[in-house]
């Protein structure tokens, strides 16, 4: 039997062989469309290249492309399951033509490839046409050797394909496959075409036209050809199947979920098993290419899908997580052509086991809800649409998860009812709000989270997307253009910008379109949790309501925000390890230029704790070890030893990043675990180098710590250097010289004003220098030695009255410095006399004479001073008076 890898690489050889380019399959999540959920069909990735708008260096192209049909124009999760065909997840191979061949080639490569590579026997075989398009069927009847009746024209849409509601499309011819007279259906166009009978298998689509919007269609630059040929429908005729549940690529995984859950995969059960083997194709594919289950656009979608399998499981009586077992047969069976599923499978495998046991707390008691509710129901009857919102807001049941429980037994859902009880919700949300800052902007960004959901954001996988503009404001008010030299604020569907949280400033960088209009983007904030605001200014053309446009994030700005980020992750590691764990984080800023970093820490850094940290740090960076971020429950966060950020609210599940390596003191995985939601490195390696440039107090019990990374260190660094420099040359001497030459300036320096203060002194003592004064004087028997001493300095005064007392003998001295209008007064009295005269007493006469007050010491020396050293002379007097 033929494998469905060897019928894809069939297909793939034979185009190649035939001068098309093999081409990898584009991710789900599509580059170059903001309006589609996922990619949805071969054609997607080249939807520029048949447009004119993109070129490649080929004209002819053959891919094996995996597809999404869940959410959008082609949504297939409600049929899954049920039917043999529906898929969620599928590989679509096709040839393409970009204005190389048309029409006739691309029906005879198709015919060959069917009936002599293939071997389909000829007479299983018959097409459809558009019902106008006479030149498809002549080529048929000429190249296949047709017979009118087997080629059908059909005059809807069905013949018709388009991509969406805009891009390329054009009339369509298909190839159908007969399963057999056993089988019942009529062929296509008959009113038994719904039958199963008669499958398609192959679509040539004749590219020749733009739909620009609902009434404008404009021609392609050159016709061209898209076709898409479902791998499993194709494997299913040549295995000689009829269900393409029954193919090997599908089967296999059907056969492990039956040996997991012991549940027999053809059984009454085997809806399960089919949905099941769907569902974790779609998942695995969908989570490889960067979706995450979220309560928002694709992540819901993906979160949906996840639910659906896992309410299957139950079904088939597993209580455990059980999915992510599956993930390896998947794997063994399409690990070699999509080798991304390999490489994310411990992703795979951690998101699905995530899921399993965050829903399955609550799957439980909600299927016993739904059980007794239904068990209320008549037959065919319809579930109250406030029980399903309950099982939506309480249970985490998505709407369609229940519409498939009840679905089985017959049933159906009030739908009206669930939008009601939404509704309500929300006008309760909506009286219960408060907004904060400035009310009327605040109030737009409720009813605009309102009116769109939150913005999904990419930027921690790119740094460039293209985006749909859902609404534009001026002056906080929503318009439907702003034009150049406007100040606006930008809401998109979906954003590579951060916004600002979690001390990571938000995101600078440009929007544009292909026609010249261009918005340059100063700031980036996020709105009541998930409302990506983009701020800026119009610098070229018009932007407008529902436009396309290219967001591209400033990538230097973003490159140094990384980097101190995950700089301010180690920091924090290594603080605690060098302080003790009471060290917690109080605040952090993280911007391009720097990094600031507020810890609970009573007292101040030492000089050797820094460098300590510092060097810990950059040992960190140099290990180069990858930087992982998973997602986790709170709990299972906290278990792995996380750090929670300061102030952050956690939802249902928490990001957690670690980093640094693996460290041997605690046998722990990283060196750093923390929650945080912010934009990391890959490699602690692309951080560079770590300084830390200051450290201070902030509060009482609060440190500062502000530091650089990558090239602001380096910045930083040469500063210092180039001061160091300056300073050296100043002086004469190499920076190497500095401090033994700076510290013989010091002792010089000491040595001179030593020298200055002796002289001083002296010269004081000698008596010139003084002015005003008389000499020593007898009063009351007792020498008296007053003098003032013009711009002296106060720290003299005592010195210079110990020498005077030397000389003197016996006696009273006063010295009165005065400087700057100031006076300072020393009274010294000698040791004969104190028993008789304090020079306390008689300094606090001088101080008051000098507009001062007090003054203190000893009975023989005391020191005041006074504010007014015009009156000098009168504090001599004051204090003679008192002798
Ligand atoms: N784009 C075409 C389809 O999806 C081939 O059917």
């Amino acid at each position: 039997m033929i494998t469905g890898n060897e019928i894809r690489r069939t297909f793939l050889d034979y185009f190649n062989k035939n001068g098309h380019t093999v081409v990898d399959s584009s991710p789900l999540v599509p580059r170059n469309d903001p309006t589609l959920m996922f990619t949805n069909a071969g054609m997607v990735q080249f939807k520029n290249v048949f447009t004119g708008n993109e070129t490649r260096p080929y004209s002819r192209a053959a891919t094996s492309q995996k597809c999404v049909r869940a959410g959008g124009k082609h949504n297939d999760l409600e049929n899954v399951g049920y039917t043999a065909r529906h898929h969620t997840f599928f590989e679509m191979m096709g040839n393409f033509s970009f204005g190389d061949y048309f029409k006739d080639q691309a029906i005879e490569l198709a015919w060959n490839l069917i009936t002599k590579e293939y071997g389909v026997p000829e007479e299983k075989l018959l097409v459809t046409v558009y019902s106008e398009d006479e030149e498809a069927a002549a080529l048929w009847r000429k190249i296949a050797g047709l017979s009118d009746d087997r080629i059908i024209r059909i005059p809807t849409s069905d013949n018709f394909w388009s991509m969406g509601e805009t891009g390329p499309c054009g009339p369509c011819s298909e190839i159908f496959y007969d399963h057999g007279e056993h089988i019942f259906g009529g062929p296509p166009g008959s009113p038994d075409e719904d039958g199963d009978r008669f499958i398609e298998i192959w679509n040539l689509v004749f590219m020749q036209y733009e739909q620009l919007d609902k009434d404008n269609r404009i021609n392609l630059p050159k016709p061209s050809i898209d076709t898409g040929m479902g791998l499993e429908r194709i494997t299913a005729v040549l295995q000689g199947k009829h269900d393409n549940y029954d193919v090997d690529l599908l089967r296999t995984i059907i056969e492990a979920s039956a040996a997991e859950t012991g549940v027999d995969p053809d059984g009454e059960n085997a809806v399960s098993h089919r949905v099941i083997a769907d569902h974790l194709r779609s998942t695995s594919f969908l989570i490889a290419d960067g979706v995450l289950p979220s309560n928002e656009g694709r992540g819901y979608v993906l979160r949906r899908i996840m639910r659906r399998a896992m309410r299957h499981v139950y079904k088939l009586g597993s209580k455990d997580p059980t999915l992510y077992k599956l993930v390896p047969a998947l794997t063994r069976i399409m690990g070699n052509a999509f080798p991304e599923l390999s490489r994310a499978q411990s992703l795979i495998t951690e998101t699905l086991k995530l899921e399993e046991k965050r829903f399955g707390q609550t799957l439980d008691r909600g299927m016993r809800l739904l059980s007794e509710e239904t068990d209320k129901l008549a037959d065919k009857g319809t579930l109250n649409g406030e029980v399903a919102f309950k099982l939506y807001d309480t249970y985490g049941f998505p709407l369609d998860l229940t519409q498939d429980v009840l679905r089985g037994q017959g049933l159906s859902v009030d739908t009206a009812g669930f939008n009601a009880a939404m509704e309500l919700q929300r006008a309760a949300a909506r009286k219960a709000w408060t907004g904060s800052g400035d009310l009327a902007t605040e109030k737009v960004w409720f009813e605009l989270q309102e009116r769109f959901g939150g913005t999904e954001f990419f930027g921690y996988d790119t740094e460039t997307a293209e985006s749909q503009v859902l609404a534009v404001l001026v002056d906080g008010k929503e318009v439907a253009s702003a034009k150049a030299g406007d100040q606006v604020m930008i809401i998109t569907n979906q954003t590579p910008f951060y916004g600002e949280s979690g001390g990571q400033q938000g995101d600078h960088g440009l929007l544009f379109s292909a026609d010249g209009d261009e918005i340059v983007i100063r700031d980036t904030q996020k709105k009541l949790g998930n409302l990506f605001v983009h701020i800026g200014e119009v610098s070229r053309g018009t932007v407008k309501v529902g436009q396309a446009l290219e967001m591209k994030v400033d990538s230097v700005r973003r490159s140094a925000l990384r980097g101190h980020h995950s700089a301010t992750h180690l920091l924090h590691e290594a603080l605690r390890r060098r302080l003790g764990t009471h060290v917690s984080q109080k605040g952090s800023l993280v911007a391009q230029e720097r990094l600031r970093f507020d810890i609970s820490q009573p007292r101040s850094l030492e000089p050797e704790d820094i460098a300590v940290v510092e060097a810990e740090v950059n040992e960190r960076i140099r290990l180069n070890a990858e930087v992982t971020t998973r997602l986790m429950t709170p709990e299972e966060a906290i278990e792995e030893g996380a750090m929670a950020l300061f102030g952050e609210k956690y939802g249902e599940e928490v990001r957690v990043v670690s980093m640094g390596g693996a460290d041997s003191s605690t046998g722990s995985g990283f060196y750093s675990t923390e929650l945080c939601g912010g934009t990391h490195v890959r490699r602690t390696g692309d951080i560079g180098f770590f300084k830390i440039v200051s450290e201070a107090a902030l509060a009482s019990g609060v440190r500062r710590i502000e530091a650089v990374t990558g090239q602001a260190a380096l910045d930083y660094v040469s500063l210092q250097e180039s001061q160091l420099a300056a300073a050296a040359s100043v002086i004469k001497a190499s920076p190497a010289e500095l401090e033994a030459r700076i510290s013989s300036l010091m002792d010089e320096r000491k040595r001179l004003e030593r020298e200055l203060t002796d002289a001083r002194r002296k010269l004081a003592a000698s008596g010139s220098g003084s002015s005003a004064t008389d000499d020593v004087k007898e009063i009351n028997g007792i020498k008296f030695a007053p003098r003032i001493l013009d711009g002296a300095l106060a720290k003299d005064l005592k010195p210079t009255a110990d020498e005077m007392k030397k000389q003197l003998g016996s006696g009273v001295i006063v010295l009165i410095a005065t400087n700057e209008g100031k006076a300072s007064i020393v009274v010294a009295v000698t040791d004969d006399l104190t028993d008789r005269i304090s020079a306390v007493e008689l300094v606090r006469a001088g101080s008051a004479a000098l507009g001062g007050q007090g003054g203190g010491g000893r009975a023989d020396m005391a020191q005041a001073g006074g504010p007014d050293a015009s009156k000098a002379p009168e504090a001599i007097k004051a204090i003679e008076a008192l002798i």
